[in-house]
């Protein structure tokens, strides 16, 4: 007891917390079941993230009682099928799991994606690049899909996805009303849009000239094999799909027109996505109590990302707060202008205004919302376009927005021929418009022990071949499939 304690003492004077005081006798974490092997000694850091984890009130889980699809649910089973499969865009070249695909993080691996006009559509990662060397044409970064289901308020890195009390918002109406379509779900009212885009999956000749709604409807004619949209699937392909829709809805004698509808469509896309929940990280472990779940660096972390200024930290959590690590508010924080740009106002500029082009708000210039840091380490290239391709360099930029933004090195960037030709002039526009965050200086030694923070927000699921296989349709699936249009991935190395 006595050695403990003094142990207890020099690690306190050692690391200068102020969570030490003169009567801390070694603490056994009350959370540990009493059938646990050996009690972890509570050290000086322990007790002051305890205080910090108790004042920001983390539990460690996200869900907070939340119900969300399992993967064997049949719903979440055709949405699987449909995720994966290229039919879903206009040339047949296309998956959502394209950009998204689970042995990705949840997201492509580039900085910016690629969707139509790939080189070989089947290959994904950083060798996936644009016929004829193109420049990429999609503007942001792929979000994760892990953990959608947990977003209360928003999707895209802008926000035009949004619930409010009175329904769900989407583009498809004027800001900010709500629109009758949306279906039940942000997951679904996001779903029923990539098929619509040109760049990522409609392609410049299906439906051209048309609205959203135009393009949807004829992608479940073709499913379907019903309607007079041109180049049908094969009629075995479409019975397939018929049946596995009968018996995804439970409706064993309903016609193709009634079931594979574009509402029916996206409602199963979302069940697959929302069922993707994986929250079981080691920072979950030692929120629950388990001490020894993490490393002292990483713990050394946590104290400099939940720590106040006045504290000796970086106050991350000021933004990526709560136990899913975002307040879904949007900020601009400089993320270095590269990429084509949105295309409004001026699709000349290679310059993306974030929310202000939806709420028109002058304030909303680049702002971008919060994003979530479960998973992180396994979701980069980090920033709503992807400028950082390393976890340390996103974090230094975090760090101090303004030297790394005005330092930024393109030559991180591992894709070719992004569009960074107007870099400087962007830049200081941006510095012109109201930043909301400050810079701060710090060693290199904060980096590493932020970044070793991060990466226990992983859940080791997501790295394990074996365990994401249950969200990945396997690939014999292609025997049913006449026309091979299950995506089956190919990683370059
Ligand atoms: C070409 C690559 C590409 C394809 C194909 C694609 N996406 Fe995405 N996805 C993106 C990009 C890029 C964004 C971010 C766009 C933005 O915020 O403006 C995004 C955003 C999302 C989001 C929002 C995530 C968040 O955190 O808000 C979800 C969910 C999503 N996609 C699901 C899908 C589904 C479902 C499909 C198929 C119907 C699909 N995506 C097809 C690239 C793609
Ligand atoms: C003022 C609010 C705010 C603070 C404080 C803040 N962040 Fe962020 N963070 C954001 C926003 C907003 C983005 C997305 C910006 C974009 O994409 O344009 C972001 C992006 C990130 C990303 C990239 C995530 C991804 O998926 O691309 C990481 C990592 C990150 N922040 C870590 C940190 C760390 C570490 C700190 C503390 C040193 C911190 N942040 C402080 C708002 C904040």
């Amino acid at each position: 007891m006595i050695m403990q304690y003094y142990l207890t003492m020099l690690v306190c004077v050692l690391l200068l917390l102020t969570g030490c005081d003169n009567n801390s006798s070694p603490q056994v974490d009350a959370h540990i079941p009493t059938n646990s092997s050996a009690p972890v000694l509570r050290s000086g850091m322990d007790v002051a993230l305890g205080q910090l984890i108790q004042r920001q009130q983390l539990t460690g889980d996200p869900l907070k009682g939340r119900e969300l699809p399992a993967i064997g649910a049949p719903l979440a089973q055709l949405g699987m099928q449909l995720f994966f499969s290229k039919t879903l865009s206009g040339n047949l070249d296309v998956a959502c799991a394209s950009c998204h695909h689970p042995l990705l993080g949840g997201g492509d691996n580039l900085s910016l994606s690629i969707g139509v006009d790939a080189e070989d559509p089947d290959v994904l990662g950083h060798k996936r690049l644009l016929q004829g060397n193109r420049s990429p044409g999609v503007p942001r970064n792929a979000p994760t899909t892990f953990n959608i289901g947990l977003w209360q308020h928003f999707m895209f890195h802008d926000g035009r996805v949004e619930k409010t009390s009175s329904g769900i918002h989407t583009p498809d109406v004027a800001y900010p009303d709500t629109d009758p379509n949306a279906g039940g779900n942000l997951v679904q009212a996001q779903a029923r849009f990539p098929v619509t885009s040109n760049h990522e999956m409609r392609g410049e000749s299906f439906d051209a000239g048309g609205t959203p709604q135009s393009c949807r409807e004829p992608l479940a004619e073709r499913l379907g094999g019903y309607g007079k949209t041109g180049t049908p699937l094969e009629a075995r392909e479409s019975a397939r799909w018929l049946a596995a829709f009968r018996e995804a809805y439970g409706k064993p004698d309903a016609a193709a027109s009634e079931l594979i509808t574009e509402q029916n469509i996206s409602a199963a896309l979302a069940e697959y996505e929302r069922s993707q929940v994986f929250l079981n990280n080691p920072w979950k472990s030692y929120v629950e109590g388990k001490l020894d779940a993490i490393s002292s660096q990483a713990k050394q972390g946590a104290l400099l990302f939940f720590r106040n200024h006045d504290e000796g930290g970086f106050a991350c959590a000021s933004c990526h707060s709560g136990d899913f690590f975002t307040d879904e508010q949007f900020r601009n924080v400089l993320m270095p202008p590269i990429g084509p740009g949105n295309g409004k106002p001026d699709k000349d500029a290679q310059q993306d205004y974030g929310r202000w082009q939806v709420t028109g708000k002058p304030e909303d210039k680049f702002r971008f919302r919060t994003p979530t840091l479960l998973n992180v380490e396994v979701t980069g290239p980090w920033g709503h376009n992807g400028a950082y391709t390393s976890l340390g360099n996103m974090v230094e930029h975090m760090l101090n927005p303004f030297q790394s933004a005005l330092h930024y090195n393109t030559a991180q960037l591992k894709q070719p021929n992004i569009q960074t030709g107007q870099y400087q002039q962007n830049l200081r526009e941006m510095l012109g418009e109201n930043t909301d965050i400050a810079g701060h200086s710090y060693k290199q030694e904060d980096v590493q022990n932020l970044v070793a923070f991060l990466q226990t927000l992983t859940d080791p699921c997501v790295t394990s071949q074996i365990c994401m296989s249950k969200w990945i349709p396997p690939e014999d699936h292609g025997r049913q499939d006449s026309q091979g249009l299950q995506l089956n991935a190919r990683f370059a190395p």
